[in-house]
């Protein structure tokens, strides 16, 4: 059982003391009885709850898909940068989101955003071997024997090696590369080693969930629950 003030907070209807103020002012039902006590306790999945006769359909947790822009960071918070959370649209903003893994400031595409841990662990533990599916472009050009070295996996500088990766060279210096492990600036590091520098870096696709060719860059939207287990079949 919770609070209801704190239920309403994490539905999105607004602040702490907003809603405390609509549960006085009796704009609050809760299962037909109105409730004025911010602290009355309920069981949000199995109780109705009205806010100004409107139903509340409750979702213990947020699943949601961006089209990360450049120029903003894969953080909760940031005290210096805009972050993935402060772009959200207001009716996707909740207390506890974070980005399940992470894109570089200068790397685009999709980032999913959560307040479910549990998910997020599942999502971008190393152990679960998830494909990444990026689409690259370099300052040079790419060449054919490049797609064994990746498929061998490729020794970092440092000598750190990576898993076995999918190379797909599409012209002189853009490919599509897939990685089921996420070693810090991984993708710009792998092509380093070929003396390559990434000029831009989109991530496409996590497991079977693609990017969805309609989200604009900069926007977000909801994650179906179709979309949200595809993650996990497939890749
Ligand atoms: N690899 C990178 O180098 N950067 C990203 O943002 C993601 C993968």
């Amino acid at each position: 059982m919770e609070r209801l003030d704190k239920v309403l907070v994490s539905q999105g209807i607004g602040s702490r003391s907003e809603v405390q103020k609509l549960i006085r002012k009796k704009s609050v039902t809760v299962d037909g009885g109105v409730i004025v006590k911010p602290e009355f306790k309920v069981d949000p999945e199995n109780t109705e709850i009205k806010v100004n006769g409107q139903a509340l359909s409750f979702k213990k947790y947020l699943y949601i898909m961006m089209n990360k822009p450049a120029g903003v960071i894969s953080a909760a918070k940031d005290d210096k940068d805009k972050t993935v959370v402060d772009i959200l649209p207001a009716e996707l903003k909740r207390k506890g989101l974070f980005p399940a893994g992470r894109l570089d400031k200068d790397t685009e595409g999709l980032l999913i955003l959560t307040d479910d841990g549990d998910f997020a662990h599942k999502l971008t533990s190393p152990k679960k071997h998830i494909y990444k599916r990026y689409y690259v472009k370099l300052d040079g050009e790419l060449y054919d024997s490049m797609v064994s070295e990746f498929e061998k996996g490729v020794e970092f500088r440092d000598g750190t090696k990576c898993l076995p990766a999918k190379l797909e060279i599409t012209d002189k210096n853009t490919a599509y590369v897939e990685i089921c492990e996420g070693k810090f600036h991984q993708v710009k590091k792998m092509f380093a080693v070929f003396s390559l520098n990434v000029i831009y870096l989109k991530r496409v696709k996590i497991g079977g969930l693609e990017l969805d060719g309609k989200l604009h860059t900069g926007e977000a939207r909801e994650l179906t629950f179709f979309e949200k287990t595809s993650i996990f079949i497939g890749k």
